[in-house]
């Protein structure tokens, strides 16, 4: 008998302080027009000064779980997909395993940048299907507002922070991760990257800058052709096609690569699910906050099936197919 791992909750927690693009046009030389034709964002979250990558993580954890009706008690294993630790140790996931009190489960963080929470869902999916683990909470968790240079106006105007988080748990019903694309190229490490606290001089002397560096042009082509490539490969792994899709989760970067994408895709508007507007890019918590969203807002129903795919520093991409639905038929949107 096969075993699956459905999604049983999703949460998710944004700082309550919001950033439009009026309070950038005071910073950088950039206007509220361009930010919106060229990305599709309006505005984006940004934590307040008691507030860090753990502290979102967690709310979204416990309003995953909640929704869930799961025990912390009960969670085998936590992991949560970042690129921007508060703590480069213990990890983010030591923070949320106390704090959410699963007090039985191991924990760790996981690092494929933007494309993390696809990797993290498919690592968990791993440890339920070949038996080791029953429940598993995955979280992504950034706070970028904390590496960008804020009198960049390439890139202080695209990101935002926020958490997303769903608890898996084991079933035999044909639910979750049907079939999943990972990849890297490091060999794109120029194009998108963050120095590290421990940096040798040298690197650090080679480096455009100590904040976050982005070649924003060559990452856009980059990402509307994996986000194709790998959209297409998933589905064909799991014998769908693009008709049997219910909703469209991509990464939310920019407005103009998931619409490139998508026409690409021959993917109808309405079943793209997009808030950046909102958020702007928040890595690997995007797509978990898509998600939570998409179900509180009625758009995701049990028996659907969901395309979600990231891309991101690495380079990375990751695409994963989902049976959404719970295994008592009241999961999330049910
Ligand atoms: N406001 C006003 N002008 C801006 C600007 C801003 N915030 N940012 C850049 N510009 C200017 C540039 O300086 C440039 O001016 P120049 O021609 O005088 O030098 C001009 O706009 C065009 O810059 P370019 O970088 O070619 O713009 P673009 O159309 O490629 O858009 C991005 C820039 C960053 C929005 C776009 O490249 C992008 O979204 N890339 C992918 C980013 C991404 O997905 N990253 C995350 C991956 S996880």
């Amino acid at each position: 008998m096969t075993t699956y791992a459905a999604i049983t909750g999703c949460g998710r927690a944004v700082p309550h302080r919001v950033l439009t693009n009026s309070d950038l046009e005071k910073l950088v030389d950039t206007s509220d027009e361009w930010i919106r034709t060229r990305t599709g964002i309006s505005e984006r979250r940004v934590v307040a000064d008691d507030e860090a990558t753990s502290d979102l993580a967690i709310r979204a954890a416990r309003e995953a779980l909640a929704a869930a009706a799961t025990d912390p008690a009960d969670l085998d294993l936590v992991i949560v997909a970042t690129c921007t630790p508060d703590w480069m140790f213990p990890s983010v996931a030591a923070r949320v395993q106390h704090a959410v009190g699963a007090r039985r489960a191991a924990a760790f963080d996981l690092n494929a940048a933007c494309s993390g929470f696809i990797f993290a869902l498919a690592t968990a999916t791993q440890f339920i299907q070949n038996g080791s683990y029953r429940r598993v909470l995955v979280v992504g968790s950034e706070v970028l507002s904390r590496v960008v240079d804020w009198a960049d106006r390439k890139t202080c105007v695209l990101f935002g922070d926020g958490a997303g988080a769903v608890v898996l748990e084991a079933t035999e019903k044909p639910l979750g991760l049907l079939s999943y694309v990972l990849g890297t190229d490091g060999s794109g490490d120029r194009l998108l990257y963050l120095l590290g606290p421990t940096a040798s001089p040298q690197q650090r002397a080679r480096a455009e800058t100590t904040y976050l560096y982005m070649n924003g042009p060559e990452v856009f082509k980059f990402a509307v052709n994996v986000t194709v490539a790998a959209s297409r490969q998933v589905l064909e792994r799991a014998g769908y096609t693009l008709e049997d899709v219910a909703l469209f989760v991509p990464h939310q970067a920019n407005e103009r690569i998931i619409r490139a994408a998508a026409k690409s895709l021959h993917l109808p508007a309405d079943k793209v699910y997009i808030n950046l507007d909102r958020f702007g890019n928040t890595s690997a918590a995007s797509i978990p906050i898509a998600l939570a969203e998409a179900v509180e807002r009625g758009r995701l129903r049990p028996g659907d099936l969901v395309l979600m795919v990231g891309f991101g520093a690495g380079l990375t991409w990751a695409a994963g197919l989902v049976r959404w639905g719970s295994p008592n038929g009241t999961g999330p949107g049910g």
